[in-house]
């Protein structure tokens, strides 16, 4: 029987997960992740918290563990991420910067992380989050202090460091043609126009049963696809309110099987990444109480109704 990864590839694309650190004792977990896909995504390793913990000492072991898994497996990694609001060291989030300052602490952190993966991530989601649900740029410390030329600079410093990887955007949201991805839609449009290096669009695809699916989503990767632009779905589950029953599982395996379909109807969609595969593993439970059964393996490890989904998306049987 063939795997997710290599059914994927017959369309030319790569099928994902994400894993983290401390789930990779789990065998029977990492043989699965090891056999279905093709494409890797650290969780929380290559953050900026878990890479610069001090200020100017870095620590690439995390990310380091997850990359020769990969390359054991020969699957290739996503690079998750280089900018984000969140998960910040304290050295950074605890005193104030000056623009000058700051600029100087982006820039060094971006160009140490992409010159220590060179070669070894084929992408960076370089700036994660950028936006607000309303398409207003999101008050981070970058952009309070910096503006939002923060982002162009990101991409610049990113591509100086590896000319060769591809440099993404990424948020979650934004599957739907709405406030939020029009914000996307014009910035890469503007970045573009102006030669900075942006490569492609990150859609997170966090989808939850009771807010129904994002039926423009084909729409939406084409017309970045029109931009010259890849796009990927880097982070998909599909949640649910708990207790999972059938009618449920059954939805969410159309979701996946509609998401998969999507992806494939847009040649520049290049791949598709579970945010892990496993419910054991997802960060659902511990992040929306009340909420989970979101990924198409269950906490046992035994496939639920939307792997088989995904597979006939795929032209498997
Ligand atoms: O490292 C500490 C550990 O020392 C402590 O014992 C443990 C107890 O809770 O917490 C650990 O930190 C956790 C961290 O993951 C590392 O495991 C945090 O509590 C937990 O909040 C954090 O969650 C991560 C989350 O990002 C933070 O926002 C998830 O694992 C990770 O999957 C998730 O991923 C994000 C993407 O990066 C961006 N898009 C959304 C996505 C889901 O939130």
């Amino acid at each position: 029987d063939s795997t997710l990864a290599e059914l994927a590839q017959r369309h030319g694309r790569y099928f994902g997960s994400a894993t983290d650190n401390p789930e990779l004792t789990d065998g029977a977990y990492t043989a699965l992740l090891g056999r279905e896909f093709d494409q890797i995504t650290p969780g929380n390793g290559m953050k900026w918290y878990a890479t610069e913990p001090q200020q100017g000492v870095f620590d690439w072991s995390a990310g380091d563990e997850i990359v020769d898994l990969a390359r054991a497996n020969h699957q290739k990694v996503r690079g998750h991420t280089l900018v984000w609001h969140s998960q910040l060291p304290d050295w950074l989030t605890g005193r104030d910067w000056t623009a000058d300052e700051l600029r100087a602490v982006l820039k060094k952190h971006i160009q140490a992380e992409v010159r220590h993966y060179r070669g070894k991530v084929f992408a960076w989601d370089v700036v994660n989050e950028a936006f607000n649900e309303d398409g207003t740029y999101r008050e981070t410390v970058f952009y309070n202090t910096l503006g939002p030329g923060y982002i162009a600079d990101a991409l610049r410093w990113a591509h100086e460091a590896d000319p060769r990887v591809k440099l993404y955007l990424n948020d979650y949201n934004i599957e739907a043609v709405g406030p939020k991805s029009d914000a996307y839609y014009r910035l890469a449009k503007d970045l573009r126009a102006q030669g900075v290096p942006l490569h492609g669009i990150g859609l997170q695809t966090h989808l939850a049963l009771q807010y129904g699916y994002p039926t423009t989503l084909e729409d939406n990767l084409r017309r970045f696809a029109r931009l010259g632009l890849d796009t990927a779905l880097t982070e998909v589950d599909v949640r649910m309110e708990l207790p999972a029953d059938e009618t449920k599982l059954a939805t969410q395996a159309d979701w996946y099987r509609q998401l998969t379909e999507d992806c494939l109807a847009v040649r520049r969609c290049v791949g598709i990444t579970l945010w892990d595969y496993t419910d054991k593993y997802s960060w659902i439970p511990g992040f929306f109480p009340g909420e989970g059964a979101a990924l198409p393996w269950d906490e046992q490890l035994r496939p639920k109704p939307a792997y088989f989904a995904i597979r006939e998306a795929l032209g498997g049987r």
